[in-house]
């Protein structure tokens, strides 16, 4: 089809499009900015950020894992001593907040917002190396700890390989499972089942 709009009043066009979208974003950062100074947004943990918000965070969060644990080496992950370890691990500083199968997250974590969810399914939508890096690092301003001041390297890897096999897990083989893992960390408690885990 030839073109026959006049070139002047296309480029009229042009610059009343261009125009209007630049107006329309200093509007959108402008009542940003009023919501912001005003002290609109609730960042009470008594609330959930707003949907958009949210996505954003959650979406950003994502990304930026999947990239920096791009690098990671994942060194061989399941032998069950490694497994049992990760149980320890687990039940001494993760259970508290994630909770695990038939087993409640302390009420401290109920409080919190973002809930810190059960990682039954963590496996499910990160790689081994993600799980590693968040572990290791934490998430901002979610109140996910930083686990590397605290943990060798190979007990967060002992930790991955544990929730690599929670969601085939029973409650009492969680039970069990943690049990051991925790007679074996306090040997005083019960010296017969120390060995097993060692
Ligand atoms: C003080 C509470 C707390 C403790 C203790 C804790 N976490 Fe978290 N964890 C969180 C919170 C809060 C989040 C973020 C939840 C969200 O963004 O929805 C989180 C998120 C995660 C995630 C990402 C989950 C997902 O699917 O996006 C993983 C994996 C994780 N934690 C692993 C661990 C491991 C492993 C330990 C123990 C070594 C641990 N956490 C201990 C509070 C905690």
């Amino acid at each position: 089809m030839p073109n026959r709009m006049p070139p002047k009043s296309k480029r009229l066009i042009l610059k009343t499009a261009a125009a209007t979208l630049v107006l329309a974003g200093l509007a959108a950062a402008a009542a940003g900015a009023i919501v912001l100074r005003a002290g609109w947004y609730d960042t009470t943990a008594t609330s959930q950020h707003l949907q958009p918000v949210h996505t954003l965070l959650e979406l950003g969060m994502r990304y930026s894992v999947r990239n920096h644990a791009s690098e990671v080496r994942v060194p061989p992950l399941g032998a069950p001593r490694q497994v049992l370890r990760g149980a320890a691990v687990y039940a001494a500083h993760c259970a508290q907040c994630h909770g695990g199968p038939g087993s409640a997250q302390a009420k401290i974590a109920q409080s919190m917002q973002p809930l810190p969810g059960p990682l039954v399914d963590a496996g499910a939508h990160w790689q081994p190396r993600e799980l590693y890096w968040i572990t290791k690092h934490g998430i901002k301003m979610s109140g996910m700890p930083a686990w590397q001041f605290h943990l060798s390297d190979a007990d967060l890897w002992s930790v991955v390989a544990f929730m690599g096999v929670l969601p085939t897990l029973s409650a009492r083989d969680y039970a069990q499972a943690t049990g051991v893992a925790n007679a074996a960390g306090t040997p005083a408690s019960a010296p017969t089942t120390a060995g097993a885990a060692q």
